[in-house]
């Protein structure tokens, strides 16, 4: 196993969730909420990590500085629709017109992260390294969990 196929794994579970969600009748406003809830503590521990473990190092290469630059505004852009969509005072159309948006930008950032930033790091990690990043990976989760895990629930 390595961080790509940890990344990738973490990846298929959100778009597995944002299909249920969409399939949610309009009226399954409790378990919309629920699903919701999962969708967004999931992002935000992926992302927190991620930006950590494997961004981090990435960062410092030429060829993926700008990659990264350009994927943690895309993080926080989701994080900051993520929490709008929160917000009691969002529901109806409203909600569901933003959730589209917020779930449009995350399938986008996904497939950019998987094609464009998994095909570069290869060539800038060792895949020793890669190894290691997948076991940093989890451990950063549940650290990250441990710090913000209130709010998340
Ligand atoms: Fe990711
Ligand atoms: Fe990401």
């Amino acid at each position: 196993m390595s961080i790509y196929s940890y990344l990738k794994n973490d990846h298929r579970q959100v778009q597995d969730l944002l299909k249920k969600i969409e399939a949610l009748p309009t009226e399954q406003v409790e378990e919309r909420d629920r699903l919701f809830n999962e969708l967004k503590t999931q992002v935000i521990l992926h992302s927190k990590a991620e930006e950590k473990i494997f961004y981090s190092p990435l960062q410092r290469f030429s060829l993926t500085e700008d990659e990264i630059k350009h994927a943690k505004e895309e993080h926080a852009e989701v994080e900051k629709m993520l929490e709008r969509l929160s917000e009691p005072d969002l529901n109806g159309a409203a909600w569901s017109q933003l959730f589209k948006s917020m779930a449009d930008a995350l399938r986008h950032h996904i497939k950019e992260e998987e094609t464009q930033i998994f095909e570069d790091a290869e060539t800038q990690i060792s895949s020793d390294r890669a190894e290691e990043m997948e076991t940093a990976m989890i451990s950063e989760k549940k650290a990250v969990k441990k710090r913000i895990g209130i709010d998340l629930r």
